[in-house]
């Protein structure tokens, strides 16, 4: 069988913050393309430092990182371009309509007024929630 296109592929991955705490020590995984990957560990293992580097919000200390295919300490500019990231906390603002959250990010992707309108009936009949993306995140709970 042909390999699977890997969307994330990690090797000794290490981040020694400038204090001397070694957060991450030699971390291999790949992520196939396609592939629902998640990663467990105890508080303080390390797991937010890896997203953070693979995100290309801090800085890599050891090892490589290739994300879409493009290595993330080399060309931070084009995994930016090519991941959507929708972290823990802070994701979505309650004050805001779903709609208006989602018109929100799909600005900051560069997407014209037009195509936003069209993705987000796309995206919101795919999830069914069509009925509700104008009422507030709040009233969601
Ligand atoms: N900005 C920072 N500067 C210095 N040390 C940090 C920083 N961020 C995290 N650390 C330390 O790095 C280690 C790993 O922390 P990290 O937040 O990556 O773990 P985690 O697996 O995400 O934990 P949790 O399950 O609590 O979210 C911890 O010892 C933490 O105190
Ligand atoms: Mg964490």
């Amino acid at each position: 069988m042909p390999r699977k296109t890997l969307t994330v592929e990690v090797k000794g991955l290490t981040k020694v913050y400038s204090g001397g705490i070694r957060a991450v020590n030699g971390v291999d995984f790949a992520v196939a393309e396609g592939e629902i990957f998640g990663m467990l560990g105890p508080n303080g293992a390390g797991k937010s430092t890896i997203i953070t580097m693979l995100t290309t919000l801090s800085s890599i200390t050891g090892g490589t990182a290739l994300v879409a295919g493009e290595d993330v300490a080399a060309h931070p500019d084009r995994v930016r371009r090519a991941i959507g990231y929708v972290s823990q906390d802070l994701a979505v603002d309650d004050n805001l309509t779903g709609w208006e959250n989602l018109f929100l990010q799909a600005k900051f992707y560069g997407l014209t007024n037009e195509q936003i309108r069209q993705r987000l009936n796309e995206v919101l009949t795919m999830v069914n929630l069509k009925d509700r993306a104008h009422d507030l995140v709040e009233t969601l709970l």
